[in-house]
């Protein structure tokens, strides 16, 4: 049996499954996100490790798995957050993470100290507000009394890690997404950290995902109740894990996920990058393989931030009515006709990254009439939020990716709508898996894979995931699903300079 591990933004959700892929049991422990200022954004590393320890003891628990029968636990997590330790190993700060958007001064730095092109060579990347390095730089120019104090750098999966075994190490996936690391080859840049100033002792050994990084040792054995000599394999960031537990280990196949944010996922057998920086070039959790991907910041959230705001859907009736209100949502936009009537949202909610990388961007809708109702309104939010991941395929298709198989995942895979909007606006059959347990279920086959029970992360993605349906593309909806994406494409250049 293997343990996946998946520290996330509203919660922690740990799986416990066995080497063919049937997951047992699952658990999800969820803490708060602080927002001090408007802009950022904070969590405690101690309610992530609150939350894992309750998840595994709860996993082991229900699954009434033998303890020694775990044979590795697998790491995965939200990306890109800033976990500071002393040298006693406490917690300095909370942690400033992912969605972040403070440090837009620190980026200019970043610019100005490694050179645009350089940085780019060597990080793949645009210096970026949601990257670590930015964050690591944000404390030291604000907080320097926290800076001096600091002994470890970590991201956070890597401090579960930590607590689990006592290593400081992580993977290449995720810290691609510190913005220090080399991608091209896969270790920490000697250049970059010279030139930000930052001492490579603070961070920790970089492995490849499958790779053992140690074993539970006797505290945490105490208190999670896993044997002690468990192992703890490298894991990935939660968009490399994600991509493994949906089978997106070779070229070809991409994944399509609506989570929170939106993810258009490729994987690379060469490194490759987008000169234009639109979408993130990092290392996979396969080893030696690379992967693309463009994100969306507001997916999942505009739905959501639409039906807590205007869906009416009393909660009270939640309780009364055994449908998911997302499932009524669903049935009111299918009354819509495709393109809206003309109703145009926008997504940006949280500012963009792909394609336009605006921090202020913000959202729209356009075209609104006398005769639009609130279903128009839905349908449009999902129809854009739609668009926005078309945007990242094509930036793929740019690059010279093949794209010859849809994989979609995520909470907006269990919309039958959106996932037919997304067959018809791709104009391709989108397919589903059998797992919807996403980054936890592939830290879980990194976990497999390292434990030796298979060779390699593509051979265990085989026996372990299988395609359970797929969605056809309606050819009748392409000229007008065409039409209104164009008129999306047009609407933020000619207003994109009101948003400062
Ligand atoms: C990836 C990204 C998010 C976070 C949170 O670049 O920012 O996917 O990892 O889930």
């Amino acid at each position: 049996y293997f343990i996946g591990i998946d520290v996330g933004t509203s919660g922690t959700k740990t799986i416990l499954t066995d080497s063919k892929g049937n997951i047992l049991a699952t658990a999800t422990f969820e803490y708060p996100l602080y927002q001090p200022q408007i802009g950022w954004a904070e969590q405690n590393p101690e309610d992530w490790w609150d939350a894992s320890v309750k998840g595994i003891r709860s996993v082991l628990e229900k699954s009434k798995v033998d303890p020694r029968e775990v044979k590795a636990v697998g790491l995965t997590g939200q990306m890109h957050g800033l976990v500071m330790l002393d040298k006693n190993y406490n917690v300095i700060r909370p942690s400033i993470i992912w969605c972040d958007q403070r440090t837009a001064k620190e980026c200019d730095e970043i610019t100005e100290k490694v050179g645009k092109e350089r940085l780019i060579e060597i990080t793949a990347n645009p210096a970026l507000t949601g990257f670590t390095a930015s964050k690591i730089l944000w404390v030291r120019n604000n907080e320097p009394q926290n800076y001096e104090k600091v002994y470890k750098i970590l991201l956070p999966k890597d401090y579960i890690r930590f607590k689990l075994t006592g290593e400081f190490a992580t993977d290449v996936s995720d810290a691609s997404g510190m913005q220090l690391l080399d991608i091209k080859n896969r270790c920490w840049s000697d250049e970059v950290l010279e030139k930000l100033g930052i001492d490579k002792d603070l961070l920790g050994k970089v492995y490849e995902s499958p790779e053992v990084t140690g074993k539970i040792n006797k505290a945490a054995s105490e208190i999670t109740g896993l044997c002690e000599g468990t192992l703890v394999v490298a894991g990935g960031g939660d968009q490399a894990a994600g991509a493994v537990g949906n089978g997106i280990v070779k070229t070809g196949v991409i994944s399509s996920t609506i989570g929170s944010s939106g993810v258009v996922f490729a994987h690379l057998d060469e490194f490759k990058i987008d000169p234009q920086g639109r979408v993130h070039t990092f290392c996979h959790a396969v080893p030696g393989k690379w992967h693309v991907m463009g994100v969306t910041q507001g997916a999942g959230l505009s739905l959501k931030w639409f039906r807590d705001n205007f869906a009416h859907i009393e909660k009270a009736a939640f309780e009364f009515i055994d449908k998911d209100p997302y499932i009524l949502m669903d049935q009111e936009a299918e009354l819509a006709n495709p393109g809206a009537d003309g109703l145009i949202f926008l997504p940006y909610l949280m500012g963009e990254r792909t394609p336009i990388l605006d921090p202020y961007a913000k959202g729209i809708f356009f075209g609104i009439t006398a005769k639009h109702t609130r279903r128009e309104f839905i349908r449009a939010v999902m129809e854009g939020v739609v668009f926005s991941l078309k945007n990242c395929l094509d930036i793929l298709h740019e690059m010279g990716i093949e794209v010859k198989e849809v994989r979609v995942s995520g909470g907006g895979a269990k919309s039958k709508l959106w996932k037919q909007i997304q067959a018809d606006v791709f104009e391709m059959d989108v397919w589903t898996l059998n797992s919807k347990e996403g980054p936890a279920f592939g830290a879980a086959i990194l976990a497999a894979v390292g434990a030796g029970e298979y060779q390699k992360v593509e051979e265990a993605c085989d026996t372990m995931i299988q395609k359970v349906d797929s969605c056809r593309p309606n050819e009748k909806l392409f000229e007008i699903y065409r039409r209104t994406y164009k008129l999306y494409n047009s609407i933020y250049p000619r207003i994109k300079d009101l948003f400062n």
